[in-house]
């Protein structure tokens, strides 16, 4: 790395210097990192950003349908802490034409990454998004993302090293394939024995062989002798509990990782559920969308009706998230990774009662910060928006 770039050594003494309160105070109001990027972007104390190396286009998209996928490699800054494999970063980018900043969430798809070490994001190119379709059609070598540090809990429990794993199974769908491939490759780079029935099942659902994102190397880890099986269903070759139970017999007591589009992931829980109602807890799940809210997903009524009160857009409530709601009545509210993870649609709820679709918790508390993405009227509930 040439000395133009070479950001100061977060962990040394200039690091510490420029992390220091001394800093802080002589650059109020900006902060030391605005003064640190005028001379070179890749240089922060606090903040994290990536610089774009390469990048690697995973399929083409189109003849059926489906939108292009790439994998972009980053050159983070010296204030990356690194990343446990399963892991999701939140990117910042500054689209061409607009003045603010978009935040979406990407799970990190190269093996776990040491502080300051590359890693890898690979993104599947929405036709409508605009975060991914940027990444994928537009973003350069040397284009400029701003990042948070690594987050989320879906990652391996144990290192790859520590012998009490009996057996790993994933389950993924489409680009939800990208935690899983962390974990896997993270297994094989650290010397996972995958002998000794200490197996690792790898279940993935794509609709083409066209459209499979890192088929050439799924294809080398199927035929090493690994103790991976990898398994890839294409088209209409569904997931069946019937198939999973022939693959793992034992699935409901084995650590699972499922991540996937909303209906794959129902039904994989459903296989986890026992008569009980009880699901399994070796099974993790990852949603890149929030599963749409019960009521809006089995039709039932949710009876009550939603005020924006600053746009005074009023419309019945439909157990979808208020996000959407506002959307359908033509508002455009902030929002970033639509997950409940960025907080960048935080909206003051006044009055009423809601639900957070993604716990099913209920709260008629007054004045109140909800996430919109990820909350849905369970009554009538007045919003300032
Ligand atoms: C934890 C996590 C990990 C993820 N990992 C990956 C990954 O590894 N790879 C990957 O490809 N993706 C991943 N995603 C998904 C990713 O974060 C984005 O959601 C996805 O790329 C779409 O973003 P976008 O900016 O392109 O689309 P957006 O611009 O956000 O639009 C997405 C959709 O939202 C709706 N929408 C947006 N604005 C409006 C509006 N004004 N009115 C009505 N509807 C609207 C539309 O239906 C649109 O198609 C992950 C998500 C999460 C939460
Ligand atoms: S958009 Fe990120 S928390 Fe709602």
């Amino acid at each position: 790395m040439s000395a133009l770039i070479s950001p100061p050594a977060a962990a040394g003494p200039v690091g510490r210097l420029l992390r220091s309160r001394l800093a802080a105070a002589l650059t109020t109001p900006h902060g030391v990192d605005r003064y640190l990027e005028r001379f070179n972007p890749m240089w922060a104390a606090h903040e994290v950003r990536a610089r774009v190396v390469s990048i690697h286009r995973e399929t083409e998209g189109g003849a059926d349908g489906t939108a292009p996928v790439a994998t972009l490699t980053l050159q983070p800054t010296s204030t990356w802490r690194g990343h446990r494999a399963g892991q999701h970063v939140l990117v910042g980018v500054e689209l061409p034409g607009s003045a603010k900043r978009h935040t979406r969430a990407f799970s990190i798809s190269s093996a776990a990454s040491a502080p300051g070490e590359r890693f890898t994001l690979t993104i599947r190119a929405h036709d409508e998004g605009q975060v991914s379709s940027y990444l994928v059609r537009e973003a350069r070598p040397g284009t400029l993302l701003h990042l948070s540090q690594a987050q989320g809990e879906f990652t391996l429990v144990e290192s790859p090293a520590t012998p009490t794993i009996s057996r790993l199974l994933f389950v993924t769908g489409g680009s939800g394939i990208t935690p899983a491939m962390s974990m896997v490759r993270t297994l094989l780079r650290d010397g996972y024995d995958g002998h000794a029935g200490r197996k690792v099942t790898f279940l993935h659902f794509a609709r083409s062989p066209e459209d499979q994102i890192f088929g050439a190397e799924l294809a080398e880890i199927a035929a090493a002798d690994n103790g991976v099986d990898v398994h890839l269903r294409y088209g209409d070759q569904l997931f069946s509990e019937f198939e999973l139970r022939r693959l793992v017999p034992d699935f409901r007591d084995t650590d699972t990782w499922l991540c996937g589009p909303a209906g794959l992931v129902e039904l994989v829980r459903d296989a986890y559920t026992a008569a009980d109602g009880e699901t399994s807890p070796r099974l993790r799940m990852e949603f890149f969308k929030p599963a749409v809210a019960r009521a809006a997903a089995t039709g039932a009524e949710v009876a009550g009706e939603v005020s924006f009160t600053r746009s005074g857009a009023t419309t019945a409530a439909t157990g979808v998230s208020l996000l959407e709601q506002a959307e359908e009545l033509g508002l455009k509210p902030e929002f970033g990774c639509r997950m409940g993870i960025c907080f960048s649609c935080t909206r003051t709820k006044t009055a009423g009662t809601v639900r957070n679709v993604l716990t099913g918790e209920e709260s008629s508390l007054p004045d109140e910060e909800i996430r919109i993405c990820v909350t849905a009227a369970a009554g009538d509930c007045h919003i300032d928006l």
